[in-house]
């Protein structure tokens, strides 16, 4: 996977938009649904926080909302970290580095957007959809968007299509290839919804967001 460190870190944000077709959209989207359904003073589990941006766009929807904010990127957690101090947020952000731990707190929802897809299917999913489980209040819902697997042939010549109208360069499209296929673990949907029974999520994933491989479910 991506090192998610360095420049990987630094410059994340201003990458991200141009390899994910939909990125803005899929985080409005999620947020929308939290909105609708979470009340005051919910507690909210960011699962691969990245460079806090759902944090940060979540925590100005409800200013009585508390997050634990997680990766396993220091570098990451740091970006995030400096700017939940520009935003005046950071008494509300519970910051953990490292691999996700049972909260003490349950949540009433988590997120796990584009994280999933870089933990390899061989128990390490397994590992960190039981510890999402294990942290989440009885009737919370689960936010994962993953890059699926392929669903036709064109699929992925699309993406990258979509990329450089999104402003990727030539080097930029030969890296990204290259990555699909040796940096990401895609799932296709019968194999998601048998590692999320197999983990304690009773209900089916509903597809909230659809961007060519790119899956958002609410669990
Ligand atoms: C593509 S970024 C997504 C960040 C953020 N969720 C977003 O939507 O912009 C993937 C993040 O997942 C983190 N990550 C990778 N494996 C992880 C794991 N097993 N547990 C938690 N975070 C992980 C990486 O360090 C990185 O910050």
């Amino acid at each position: 996977m991506p090192t998610f460190t360095d420049d990987q870190a630094t410059q994340y944000d201003s990458r991200i938009t141009r390899l994910v077709p939909g990125y803005e959209l899929l985080h409005q989207l999620t947020n929308a649904q939290l909105q609708a359904t979470l009340k005051d003073n919910a507690h909210i589990l960011v699962v691969g926080a990245g460079t806090g941006k759902e944090v940060i766009e979540l925590a100005s929807i409800n200013p009585t909302w508390k997050f634990t904010a997680q990766d396993t990127s220091n570098d990451m957690l740091s970006v995030a970290s400096d700017k939940f101090a520009e935003q005046g947020i950071s008494d509300r952000v519970t910051v953990h580095c490292g691999p996700l731990e049972k909260l003490k707190t349950k949540a009433d929802a988590a997120l796990c957007l584009l994280v999933l897809q870089f933990v390899e299917d061989n128990g390490d999913k397994k590992q960190v959809l039981k510890n999402i489980k294990a942290s989440l209040n009885k009737d919370a819902a689960l936010y994962i968007a993953d890059l699926m697997r392929p669903e036709t042939l064109f699929e992925r010549d699309a993406q990258l299509l979509t990329c450089a109208k999104l402003g990727l360069g030539e080097a930029g499209q030969t890296h990204i290839r290259h990555s699909l296929e040796n940096e990401f673990y895609p799932l296709d949907r019968m194999r998601f919804s048998e590692l999320l029974h197999e983990c304690g999520f009773s209900t089916i994933p509903k597809l909230y967001f659809k961007a060519l491989g790119f899956s958002g479910y609410v669990i």
